[in-house]
């Protein structure tokens, strides 16, 4: 049967899932849409026929034929909606962060091994990206042995009025901690912060760009360049060097151009441009899992420990100096 889809939260990324699922992904409908701002849930269920609009994401899980739930709120919000998809026992895919904190992630993490069974999917997408698919491909072969340092670049165009020195590590590190931790099958164990001189490009008192180091139980180091006002464009990129060689992704060579004494290309402005295929591959994953009654996908442990990671890089960065990942026992549940 088609799967009946509550989004929760209807702002830049929850619009554009209510807008993948109707229009993308197969075997999904969304049935309900719940945000705090009535008209914002409103004028995204009038997009989709029969779509109920809600401003209380409780409401919107109550809804008729809500066989699951696409949690797109900011991320202070994601606890509240876990646990209360939980009640239902309700298969949730939860936007990066899990929750903001280690200790609010914990309780969530505790709250589905209640269940007894795993119910939620992190939206950690990069998984899902075709280039990154094929470096974690790669490295599981062997052929270029042990994987020794992960070198990242992050860099958005500018970063929103609201974006805090804190910010660049809980929000856009995030994804390296997830990213570094998948690539490699290592935990983190210590988090290191350098800060230059800010650019004149950031705004008034943001730290920004930050260069960030990650320790490994593998004993691998993984550095993230995190540059929220870069000025020419979103770029991702990501270069491992292991014992035989080297591998990397994210230069955005699709299309090279020669012109009047030039050669180049175009740089993506923002994640929807250059994450699009990684959003579509994770909805329809989840859709086609959660409809066989599966749970795959990055898991609420991994949710945990990226907020684990992003707690101590916050604590790094404030403090000065190296802070080590404190993780609690891995439950059976997550392998
Ligand atoms: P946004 O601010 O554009 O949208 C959030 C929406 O949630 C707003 O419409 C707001 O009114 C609503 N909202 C606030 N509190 C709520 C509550 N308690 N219940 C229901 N709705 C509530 O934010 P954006 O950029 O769409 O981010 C949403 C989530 O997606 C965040 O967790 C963010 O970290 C994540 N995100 C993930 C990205 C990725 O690449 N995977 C990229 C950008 C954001």
């Amino acid at each position: 049967a088609t799967l009946g889809v509550a989004v929760i939260g209807t702002g830049r990324m929850g619009a554009d899932h209510v807008r993948r699922l109707h229009e993308v992904t197969s075997g999904a409908r969304v049935v309900a849409v719940a945000d705090v701002d009535a008209e914002r849930a409103k004028a995204v269920a009038a997009r989709v026929d029969g779509c109920s609009a809600h401003t209380d994401p409780a409401a919107a899980l109550a809804a008729a034929d809500v066989d699951a739930v696409l949690i797109a709120s900011p991320g202070p919000a994601h606890e509240a909606t876990l646990l209360a998809a939980f009640e239902r026992d309700l298969p949730v895919l939860c936007e990066k962060p899990l929750t903001p904190d280690a200790a609010s992630a914990l309780r969530v993490l505790e709250a589905e091994l209640r269940l007894g069974h795993r119910r939620v999917q992190v939206g950690f997408m990069r998984r899902y990206d075709p280039e990154y698919a094929k470096l974690r491909a790669l490295l599981t072969t062997g052929q270029l042995g042990r994987p020794l340092m992960l070198h990242n670049r992050h860099r958005n165009v500018a970063s929103p009025p609201f974006f805090t020195s804190s910010m660049l590590i809980s929000d856009s590190v995030a994804h390296e901690a997830d990213v570094t931790r998948w690539l490699l099958g290592h935990e983190i164990t210590a988090v290191t912060v350098l800060r230059p001189a800010p650019s004149a490009n950031a705004p008034d008192g943001l730290r920004d760009p930050q260069f960030v180091v990650f320790e490994t139980d593998g004993g691998a180091l993984s550095d993230v360049e995190i540059f929220v006002n870069c000025g020419f464009g979103y770029q991702v990129q990501a270069e491992v060097v292991c014992e035989r060689g080297t591998a990397r992704i994210g230069d955005g060579h699709a299309l090279v151009t020669n012109m009047a004494g030039r050669w180049g290309g175009t740089i993506a402005q923002d994640w929807t441009e250059r994450f699009e295929t990684a959003y579509d591959r994770q909805i329809q994953t989840w859709v086609d899992a959660t409809r066989r009654g599966e749970v795959t996908g990055p898991s609420a442990w991994d949710g945990y420990a990226a907020a684990a990671v992003c707690e101590a890089g916050v604590r790094a960065l404030e403090d000065g100096g190296r802070v080590e990942v404190e993780l609690a026992e891995k439950p059976a549940l997550y392998g």
